[in-house]
């Protein structure tokens, strides 16, 4: 059943476990993470990016695709179908195309625009039922040209927008998106601890869960993360799968490939994926 993301994650929160909260980008990868996370019994998140949702011709799409897919497969535990970095604009129109969870990325304004558009998003968000994730502290990217380590955020800037009503904060702790450059310093426990002590019992959300070392992982979860992104880990496994298929030359004696036959191997990989994270963030036998 598509769910908001707020009493899985409040769940996950108190029971020391995290939620993983893994992208979609067609319908392949959505099944995949469906099933995989009813064969876990496990609470899952379905994150969407604009441009993810752009790709498959728009949010309401997704929505339906999602609705009927959650439906058919007869999945009985809790899925949220949630925007992954939202601008302004993005989330007012998820929460209208019917997702159950939306984030606001405004990590990049001022905090003053930061807080005020927040809470104008958090008020249409729970107007409806959804779940809303908010930004402090933009976490870095091989796109935004950071090296080396990504930005920490402000505890102080993350008070204030916990305090607006936000369901879970996405906050700065030295992460990054994308693969890990070999000079990374690690995340900065330091600062979790003290956004920790600054938002109580708000769920923290870690990005860019892809190469973080898995004692890494184990430790933010003790701190207090209760929600982890992963998404370059199932591209990575997914094209490797795909190539292997092609490299391997089981195409139909040169009448091309069966597409549904190509996109198999890609498919376990990335279920496999899944699982694994599952076993490790602890979320398995939780929904
Ligand atoms: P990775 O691509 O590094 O796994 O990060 C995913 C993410 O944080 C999506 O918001």
């Amino acid at each position: 059943m598509l769910v908001s993301a707020k009493e899985m994650l409040d769940k996950a929160k108190a029971g020391h476990y995290a939620v993983g909260q893994f992208n979609i980008n067609n319908l392949e990868w959505t099944k995949a993470i469906l099933l995989t996370a009813e064969e876990c019994k496990s609470p899952v998140i379905l994150g969407v990016s604009e441009g993810a949702g752009k790709y498959m011709t728009g949010f309401k799409t997704v929505a339906a695709m999602v609705k009927a897919m959650d439906e058919s497969l007869g999945i009985t535990v809790p899925v949220a179908l949630h925007l992954d970095h939202g601008t302004y604009e993005g989330t007012k129109a998820c929460i209208e195309a019917g997702f159950t969870s939306v984030m606001f990325d405004g990590s990049h304004f001022p905090i003053e625009e930061n807080v005020a558009k927040t809470t104008e998003l958090v008020n249409a968000a729970h107007h409806l039922g959804l779940s809303i994730e908010a930004e402090v502290g933009a976490i870095g990217g091989e796109e935004d040209g950071v090296i080396g380590k990504g930005e920490c955020a402000d505890p102080n800037e993350c008070k204030q927008i916990a305090d607006l009503g936000v369901d879970f904060l996405a906050a700065g702790i030295g992460n990054i998106h994308g693969v890990y450059p070999a000079n990374w310093e690690g995340l900065s426990f330091e600062t979790l601890e003290a956004i920790k002590n600054t938002v109580g019992d708000m769920p923290l959300v870690l990005h860019g869960g892809t190469g973080i070392p898995d004692d890494q992982i184990t430790k933010a979860i003790s701190l207090g993360v209760a929600k982890i992104n992963v998404n370059t880990e199932c591209q990575l496994v997914f094209a490797d799968a795909t190539r292997g298929y092609i490299e391997a030359g089981k195409d139909k004696q040169g009448k091309g490939f069966d597409p549904r036959k190509l996109l198999a191997p890609g498919f376990e990989a990335i279920k496999a994926k899944v699982k694994e994270k599952m076993e490790l963030f602890g979320s398995v036998n939780k929904a």
